[in-house]
């Protein structure tokens, strides 16, 4: 006298339905009833289906629910078993010739409940929504893994699941074939079993397990070792799976090959995360290691061994620190550096936030302009670079050769006011040979390369000849200009006592190659057009790869112009033609806040604090290697750019040089049908004062104000302010051009 139900899973019928999975996890419940004969119970379950939302069928002989059952795979079946004459209950499931009595057949055969006769219709509505709470939901769980493992089985990462204590549970086809083995050779192992790869690398270990014992993600790069003992380089990330009670269950490594050489770290936590559900975990895990310390510190340790890996990334120490730090941290400054972690994650470290289009046009152009790399490049539009090949001047034999208006001219080398222009309309065009010599001499280039003054001469008329003349501002006399400040920077005590000779070297050849065969169109404009150069260099730092590239080329080229032939196989010649690379590159803007922070931060912010107790020490800050660079760098990019420092007529004529370069691009963009990359600067319309105005805004004031509490300039500041103020008042008269009108 009672029913049965019965929950599908289990014995024939439950194989036949499991292979045959919903695609959706959401179903809508059906029961099916199994009833000889209609009575008052099985209306009961009828109504109670019907109160519930269910769907229900009704069988009268164990073959038509086999055949209905296959039909609908019912969640939920529900078996009269008061009338043995009818059918016997196990049979309808089993339909085997084994008579046995009791109740354990009936579990066996896949009954999950025992149902006491009451007709009731909320007795057997509320047995339906037991079922329903219970071992049905179980049931669409089941199923929805089914779905879930089958994608991680088709999909093309990595993946590999532990137990908490590291015991690999589950590893993907995609696994195997990363890594070469069977996955019967990694389930049920400790990760420790597996053969070790490289020599793992303490610092990174303990991130990662500090990261993943708190419950936080860990992701990076490193090296694993495959079966083959072939190691591959894998992006991967850890996840701790959290289970009841907050306590860690296993943790799930995603891999996939890396590809690009971007060597980063990141930890970041999970959202919503409770911090003293952590700290419920450390004390959940040190626990257990009390009771096995050694066994458990092995097996924390292996999981980042057989992770073993290679960054050498100062970032992984950095976030290291900060793990470190925010172990015995309050929350409030834990949560601070998890916010610090976030920020650090980003590459874009020393990029400002940009204000809208809107705001400044001028400066965003000049951004769009200076900064940008290209991100489309069209193809077909080849740019030709304009070759050079001018005549050989007639040039001096030796310095005591130069005509005497020059030589004149040249004492005033040492001052700030020197006029460049001047210099350029007496050499005809060759300021740099004849400025480059003078500057050369004074600072003894050529006994420290071990040249003679004609080897110096030589390459000094090479590389002026690689510069395009037929570039209104990027020519040779832009070059003589850089390599003029940089000289006068040298000269200032500060830089002096900071530098060696070897980088006093570096920065002078440097500055002079820094922009040879510049073709007067900006990064962005060869990216867009497809050039040659932007194809070879990836589109990234495409002119300042080139100058340098191509420095280095023209000087080896000929015996009697290269003047590194004497020094070529020294480890000094590496250390020089190293800083020379650098300095070339730190001219490209697009780095440009990254390299003023830097050194404001590595070099002024320290030097302030220093100044302000004690007056000795500050030596020692600006004569480290690393502080050097920085120095070298900044000093480059403050004579690159040092136009709005110089006396007014002089800024006027560049200000007029570059806007003219400028147009001649945007001319030719329209002209060729290529983005307009600086808009602005279209010659029909421009404000030369808006954009120097700009320029100053946003590149120049900070850089000096920074430069110059360093080497303390004086009059580059003065000047730098009489020119806004110039600028200013040309933009107040509503005045678009570089001089205001005439008088009426
Ligand atoms: C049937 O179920 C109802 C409600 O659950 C209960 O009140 C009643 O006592 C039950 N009847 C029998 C005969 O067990
Ligand atoms: C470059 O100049 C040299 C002579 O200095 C000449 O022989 C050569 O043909 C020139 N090349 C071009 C492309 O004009
Ligand atoms: C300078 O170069 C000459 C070859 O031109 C070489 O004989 C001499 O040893 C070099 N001197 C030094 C100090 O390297
Ligand atoms: C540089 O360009 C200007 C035009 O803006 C020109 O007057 C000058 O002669 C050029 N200088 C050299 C060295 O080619
Ligand atoms: C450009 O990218 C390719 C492919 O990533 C790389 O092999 C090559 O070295 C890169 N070239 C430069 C100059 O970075």
């Amino acid at each position: 006298t009672c029913c049965y139900s019965l929950i599908y899973v289990s014995s024939l019928i439950s194989i036949e339905v499991l292979s045959y999975p919903h695609a959706h996890f959401l179903v809508s419940l059906q029961v099916l009833l199994v009833f000889a004969k209609e009575d008052s119970q099985s209306d009961a379950f009828w109504w109670a289906c019907d109160r519930a939302g269910f769907r229900c069928n009704i069988a009268r002989t164990p073959e038509s629910a086999v055949e209905c059952f296959l039909d609908k795979h019912h969640e939920i079946i529900i078996i009269d078993g008061r009338h043995s004459r009818y059918f016997e209950p196990e049979a309808v499931c089993r339909p085997s010739d084994q008579e046995e009595p009791s109740v354990l057949p009936l579990l066996c055969a896949g009954f999950s409940r025992r149902f006491v006769e009451n007709n009731s219709v909320s007795a057997c509505y509320n047995e339906l929504i037991q079922m329903e709470h219970g071992e049905v939901r179980c049931q669409f769980k089941l199923r929805a893994c089914n779905s879930i493992f089958t994608a991680l089985e088709h999909c093309q990462e990595a993946v590999e699941i532990t137990s908490e204590d590291h015991i690999i549970q589950y590893v993907n086809p995609a696994f195997e074939r990363m890594m070469g083995y069977h996955k019967g050779e990694l389930i049920g192992k400790e990760l420790t079993e597996l053969p070790k790869s490289d020599k793992n690398r303490a610092d990174l270990l303990d991130t990662i397990n500090n990261c993943i014992k708190k419950g936080k993600e860990w992701q990076g790069i490193y090296y694993a070792r495959k079966k083959s003992g072939d190691s591959i380089q894998q992006h991967v990330r850890i996840t701790p799976v959290i289970g009841q009670g907050g306590k860690i269950r296993h943790f799930v490594a995603i891999k996939r090959p890396h590809i690009d050489n971007n060597n980063q770290v990141e930890c970041y936590s999970l959202r919503h995360r409770d911090r003293r559900k952590d700290s419920m975990d450390d004390r959940s895990v040190s626990s257990r290691s009390s009771d096995a310390p050694s066994l458990q510190n092995r097996r924390y340790s292996s999981v980042a061994r057989i992770h073993s890996m290679t960054i050498e990334a100062p970032i992984t120490k950095v976030i290291n620190i900060i793990n470190a730090a925010q172990e015995s941290s309050p929350v409030t400054v834990a949560e601070a550096l998890d916010r610090v972690l976030e920020i650090l994650r980003t590459t874009e470290l020393y990029s400002p936030q940009l204000a809208s289009k809107e705001d400044d046009p001028h400066t965003s152009d000049l951004v769009g302009g200076l900064m940008s790399d290209g991100l489309r490049r069209l193809s077909g539009n080849e740019y030709v670079f304009c070759k050079s090949n001018q005549s050989q001047l007639a040039i001096p034999v030796t310095l005591n050769d130069v005509p005497p208006n020059i030589a004149e001219m040249l004492n005033d080398e040492e001052c700030w006011e020197f006029n460049i222009l001047e210099l350029e309309a007496a050499t005809h065009k060759r300021p740099l040979t004849y400025l480059g010599l003078k500057i050369c001499t004074s600072f003894g280039v050529c006994e420290f390369l071990n040249c003679s003054e004609a080897t110096l001469r030589s390459w000094l008329q090479l590389i002026e000849a690689s510069y395009h003349s037929s570039n209104s501002y990027h020519n040779s006399t832009h070059a003589a200009d850089v390599l003029h400040a940089t000289a006068y920077f040298l000269r200032k005590e500060r830089v002096k006592s900071s530098l060696d000779q070897l980088d006093e070297v570096a920065a002078l050849i440097a500055a002079a190659v820094h922009d040879v065969d510049h073709p007067g169109r900006t990064n962005s404009f060869l990216c867009n057009a497809g050039s040659e150069l932007a194809i070879l260099y990836n589109d990234t730092a495409v002119l300042e790869s080139h100058h340098a590239a191509l420095a280095f080329q023209l000087t080896v080229r000929d015996s009697k112009s290269n003047i590194f032939k004497n020094i070529d196989r020294s480890v000094e010649f590496r250390t020089l033609r190293q800083a020379i690379i650098d300095m070339v590159l730190a001219t490209e803007m697009t780095r440009h806040f990254e390299h003023v922070s830097k050194f404001v931060n590595s070099i002024n912010k320290p030097m302030a604090a220093i100044e302000e107790t004690s007056t000795s020490v500050s030596a020692n800050i600006r004569n480290s290697p690393e502080n050097r660079l920085l120095i070298k760098r900044m000093l480059i990019k403050c004579a690159d750019v040092a136009n709005p420092c110089r006396p007014l007529e002089l800024c006027i004529e560049w200000a007029g040089r570059i806007s003219e370069e400028y147009f001649a691009q945007t001319d030719e963009e329209k002209r060729q049908g290529l983005p307009v990359v600086m808009p602005v600067f279209d010659r029909n319309t421009c404000s030369v004062p808006k954009s120097q105005i700009s320029f100053i805004d946003y590149f120049i004031t900070d850089m000096f104000d920074a430069w110059d509490a360093f080497a303390t300039l004086p009059g580059l500041m003065e000047h730098l302010s009489e020119n806004y103020k110039y600028w200013k008042t040309l933009d107040e008269m509503n005045c678009k051009s570089l001089r205001p009108p005439p008088p009426s």
